[in-house]
């Protein structure tokens, strides 16, 4: 349809036609008038706007989607086709890792390839639009949510953020049935919580704000995000659903934002609850004025627009101007030409789980998991040892996180499956040892649906048997982790350690003084501290999806290297919380300072540095980094030198290595961050090769928000450092000339 036309559309609907389209609600809604009957009273929303509502969201399946589409197009007087959205967040059926996984890969083009699959699966059953990617920057692991972000810097988040994008996408959305929209989300520093605690306050200063938390909603925006969602928190002060200066000056004004901003799940309403909004109807102008197109959830738009239009409080060309962005963006997907985006059975069973999805899954599983330690090279396993598979998640299928709401768990490869595939049988001993759980109370409200009842004498056994397969082998690989549910939406946590019962069974095997190989199934890092010391090796598996345990597997037996780097760090203690490598610069640095011991910035009973850093991560091989060097020592304005470093493979094995660059501001008109993430490349290379890895320096790259909030570079003398990880480099000074 022409947009000529599509205006003409909105002059014919009336008020309460372009009010509907602005509500987006559950698929129970849209089963039949008396079954819904129930959730419409609960929201009190009448049957009505049901009929004319905009879009529809968690609805799955192309038979099910077909059905909720025409049933809605024979009632719609207009024939305006729902928008069907979903929470597919990195996968569908074919599961890839969890998000702070796929940030471990560093491998945004991998990643991007991944989210094509993803877009591909969504759209054969009828969904055209995802509430993904989820960028916000994460640096306290006790908020649940860190799992969906794919880490603590601002740069690889944008880099993340723009590939997720252009996987669903493609480079433009069109009517081709293979892409669904993308919605970032949320809008904006959801993931800084006070205390980690979820729904928590947010504060910040704008400078920080802007310098670290929007860069990547920004990539997002510019990488052509159809829509975005706001997010629950304040932002200074104001809850994002109803805060102007992030919807309306940042987000349209500053950055050209032309699709629509949703409200997350009831958000409209909990203005009130913010106590920023004295009803509904405030809620709804609130929201409206600030800029938001859609309302998840609830009928805070629906049932009070209208007056507030009729009594002129505000004005009808705000819901004109909403409804024609969700008109645009239908049109945009080729509705009005195909409702069903050519979904159908026949492309679902060509589609989803195929082998070729699988096999990206393999390979994007393999590459998101972390070695975090490796003695005496326990790892790889070789061939004439006897192994020991033990652990709650040594054959478990929940290996997808909490938000893979539509995985096929019967498909999931666990890690007994997959180290079957590749050991001599008679090498391989299995027991569970445990379960994940045994007090189920820490799931909170979802205890109840959950809860496994494990008799004293089946944990017996458990344990018995753990013990016996340990005994009889020379190795014990070592599967343990959280509950799946202990982390993603409403799973704060302020211990972050394992569960009691796991950590006594590791206790109980290492009586055994045989090495221990512990894989960690988690949505966060969790604190690892008391650990490291009574094992082997560890392995950060996160959960990495539906070829978990074939990827695991490869990677334990050594048919294949490790690759994967740290995109968070793992904090010592909880105390320590947020600890994160590019923090400011301070007056009195650990370091280098001229004050005594006593009176510099650290804790009396932790280190400053996290356990394991931002980039870290080992290999099967090992990589030796030469000097940097400098195309040129100083840069001029509208320039770029090169930095340059020689990386050989020193070991015996092929390797990946993730050669990364910081570079430090060394004074500026403000206080600037210790080191700052600016580059990243993944290489590959043969034992006794050396590669040369060379970065491009530019002015853009080294801006900031300046004392005066310009966001420009200044000149003076900066730090490059190019290495293997945040807290190790080798190092090279050049200017920035005036
Ligand atoms: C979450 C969003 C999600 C939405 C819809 C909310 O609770 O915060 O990330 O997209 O629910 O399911």
């Amino acid at each position: 349809m022409k947009d000529e036309q599509l205006l003409n559309l909105l002059d014919s609907m009336t008020l309460e036609e372009k009010i509907a389209q602005l509500v987006l609600l559950t698929g129970e809604f849209f089963d039949s008038e008396e079954r819904s009957i129930g959730p419409k009273q609960k929201i009190g929303i009448s049957q009505d706007v049901v009929d004319m509502a905009g879009a529809v969201y968690n609805v799955f399946g192309a038979e099910e989607v077909t059905k909720i589409q025409s049933d809605y197009l024979k009632k719609n007087k207009k024939g305006i086709p729902l928008l069907i959205l979903a929470d597919i967040i990195h996968g569908y059926k074919t599961v890839f890792p969890i998000p702070l996984g796929l940030g471990s890969t560093w491998n945004p083009d991998l990643v991007r390839e991944c989210m094509e699959i993803v877009a591909d699966e969504t759209s054969a059953s009828g969904v055209q639009g995802t509430f993904s990617p989820m960028v916000d920057l994460v640096r306290d692991p006790r908020w649940g949510r860190v799992m969906e972000s794919t880490g603590e810097d601002s740069f690889l988040n944008s880099a993340f953020s723009s590939a997720m994008v252009t996987g669903f996408q493609g480079e433009r959305l069109d009517a081709s049935n293979r892409s669904i929209a993308s919605c970032v989300k949320h809008f904006a520093a959801y993931g800084a919580p006070e205390g980690g605690r979820e729904y928590n306050t947010v504060d910040m200063s704008e400078r920080r704000l802007r310098q670290d938390y929007l860069p990547a909603y920004k990539a997002a925006v510019d990488s052509g995000s159809e829509m975005v969602m706001t997010s629950f928190n304040t932002v200074d002060g104001m809850p994002a659903t109803g805060n102007k200066w992030l919807l309306q000056d940042i987000l349209r004004e500053e950055w050209g934002f032309q699709g629509i901003v949703l409200s997350d799940y009831a958000a409209t309403q909990e203005l009130i609850l913010h106590g920023v909004a004295e009803d509904e109807s405030d809620a709804a102008r609130l929201a409206i004025e600030a800029g938001l197109d859609m309302d998840m959830k609830t009928s805070v738009f629906a049932n009070n627009l209208f007056d507030l239009v009729k009594s002129g409080r505000i004005s009808e060309g705000l819901v004109n101007q909403a409804a024609l962005r969700i008109l645009r963006l239908k049109n945009k997907l080729g509705l009005f030409e195909d409702p069903y985006r050519g979904a159908s059975v026949q492309r679902e069973q060509a589609t989803l789980l195929s082998d070729g999805n699988r096999k990206m899954a393999r390979e994007a599983a393999a590459q998101s998991v972390v070695l975090l330690k490796n003695n005496n090279a326990v790892l790889p396993i070789q061939s004439d040892k006897k192994v020991a598979l033990i652990g709650p998640y040594s054959d478990e299928k929940l290996l997808c996180g909490m938000w893979a709401i539509q995985a096929d768990y019967e498909a999931v490869v666990t890690l007994k499956e997959g180290m079957e595939r590749l050991a001599a049988q008679a090498s391989l001993f299995h027991a569970k040892g445990c379960d994940i759980l045994e007090d189920y109370s820490v799931l909170g409200g979802m205890a109840k649906y959950l809860s496994v009842d494990t008799s004293p004498e089946d944990k017996e056994h458990y344990l018995r048997d753990a013990i016996q397969a340990a005994e009889q082998s020379d190795v014990i690989v070592l599967a343990l982790g959280e509950h799946m549910f202990q982390s993603g939406e409403g799973a704060s946590r302020t211990e972050l350690s394992l569960p009691d019962h796991q950590l006594a069974l590791l206790d109980e095997l290492s009586l055994l003084s045989k090495p221990i190989v512990l894989l960690l199934f988690t949505g966060r890092p969790l604190v690892l501290t008391g650990l490291v010391d009574k094992v082997a090796a560890i392995v950060q598996a996160w959960y990495p999806g539906t070829e978990a345990g074939n990827a695991l597997a490869e990677l334990l037996y050594g048919e294949r290297n490790f690759s994967g780097k740290l995109s968070m760090s793992f904090p010592h203690s909880v105390g320590q919380i947020p600890v994160y490598y590019n923090e400011f610069s301070t007056g009195r640095p650990l370091s280098v300072s001229g004050h005594s011991e006593r009176f510099v910035s650290k804790y009396l009973d932790a280190p400053n540095a996290p356990l394991f850093p931002f980039g870290y991560g080992l290999s099967y091989t090992d990589f030796k980094y030469g000097e940097a060097c400098l195309s040129h020592p100083s840069l001029n304005f509208g320039d770029a030198i090169q930095v340059s470093v020689d990386v050989t493979n020193t070991g015996e094995l092929s390797g990946d290595e993730i050669v990364q660059l910081y570079i430090r501001d060394v004074t500026g008109s403000v206080v600037r961050p210790v080191k700052e993430l600016k580059g990243f490349v993944k290489v590959n290379i043969e034992p006794g090769e050396t590669t040369t890895v060379s970065f491009n320096i530019n002015e853009e790259l080294l801006r900031f928000y300046t004392i005066e909030k310009e966001y420009k570079a200044e000149p003076g003398k900066f730090i490059a450092m190019i290495g293997t990880s945040s807290d190790s480099f080798v190092e090279v000074e050049f200017n920035l000339l005036p």
